[in-house]
């Protein structure tokens, strides 16, 4: 068995050691353009020429959650798309997810300000009931999102395109329930993946209807969020604020206004990180599983977009 590797921006020599001692038994080496033909492919950003190349594939492993950019490509038709599967990706967000979600209701940034203005002062504590979370997408990650913030007792909504049932969570689903599931929430929390039917989902229209002194955490993709939108929306203080970690361009350019907003915390796409060891293990389960002739979780389904 033939395992190409192509993933730019990352350092392909720990992935390429780790792969090997992971499966022994297969042929595993960096691609190069007029590499042989292999089996499967392990990937994150490869150019056009590689699946031009690699067309052949039985397996094309992605090292992330989301496929956006590489739905955008023309795939070998017959090839399977796998994403990562949580791969420790869940309890990353769930932690910068609740942090940004407690450090604006517990106004941790104003206390921030008072003692570096050396002043000792107590706000006044507020209520979790007039802090109603949603989040957008209940998936791998969506779902122990929404959980892990009713562990902290935050009423919790989440809208997902088909009906869940997850414990401590209202649910919403499809077009219909979208402005009810927006209207029920303060807080705005997004991890939906990034395909034709939620590209500048998060825009004037949407956010509008979130409760007053909404907030938005946008950890999915930055084509989500229409930014002139979310900055008329602060600019009039109909929002109270924003956490973003996703951008349209990345990195932020220099000139963009949301690094000096004094609304926006920014974070540079670190959300939940691909873990190199974990992601090797599940990717070489799931490589000798299909060489078996098993199914496996995490395959995307293309039509869809996830
Ligand atoms: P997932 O398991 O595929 O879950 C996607 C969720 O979105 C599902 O609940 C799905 O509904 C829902 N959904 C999709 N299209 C919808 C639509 N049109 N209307 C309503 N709901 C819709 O994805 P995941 O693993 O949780 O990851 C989500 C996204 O997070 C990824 O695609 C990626 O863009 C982003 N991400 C960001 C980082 C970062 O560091 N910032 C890291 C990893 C991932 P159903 O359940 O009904 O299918
Ligand atoms: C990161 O953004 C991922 O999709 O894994």
């Amino acid at each position: 068995m033939k395992i190409t590797f192509c993933c730019t921006n990352t350092d392909a020599q720990p992935w390429l050691e780790g792969l090997r001692a992971a499966l022994p038994q297969a042929q595993i080496s960096l691609w190069q353009p007029g590499a042989a033909p292999a089996d499967h492919a392990i990937v994150w950003a490869p150019p056009q020429q590689f699946f031009d190349e690699q067309s052949q594939l039985k397996g094309i492993f992605a090292i992330g959650a989301g496929v956006d950019a590489l739905l955008k490509l023309d795939l070998p038709e017959q090839s399977v798309l796998v994403r990562l599967d949580d791969a420790g990706m869940a309890v990353q967000m769930a932690e910068y997810v609740c942090q940004a979600v407690i450090r604006h209701f517990r106004e941790l940034d104003l206390y921030a300000q008072d003692i570096s203005a050396g002043q000792w002062t107590f706000h006044k504590p507020r209520q979790r009931v007039d802090f109603p979370v949603g989040v957008l997408g209940l998936g791998v990650l969506g779902a122990r999102v929404a959980q892990a913030l009713a562990h902290f007792e935050f009423p919790v909504n989440g809208w997902s395109r088909t009906p869940k049932v997850l414990e401590g969570v209202k649910g919403f689903h499809g077009p219909a329930q979208f402005n009810d599931f927006l209207a029920s929430s303060r807080v705005l929390v997004n991890l939906l993946p990034l395909t034709a039917e939620t590209s500048n989902i998060l825009n004037h229209a949407s956010l509008s209807r979130l409760q007053p002194g909404a907030y938005l955490i946008n950890v999915a993709r930055g084509a989500h969020l229409v930014e002139q939108d979310l900055l008329a929306l602060l600019d009039s203080e109909q929002l109270a604020g924003a956490t973003l970690d996703v951008f349209r361009v990345e990195p932020l350019p220099l000139d963009h206004p949301f690094w000096q907003h004094p609304k926006i915390t920014l974070t540079p796409h670190t959300s939940a990180r691909t873990l190199r060891e974990t992601s090797i293990a599940q990717i070489a389960g799931k490589i000798a599983a299909l060489q078996r002739g098993e199914t496996v979780a995490g395959v995307v389904e293309r039509v869809r977009g996830y």
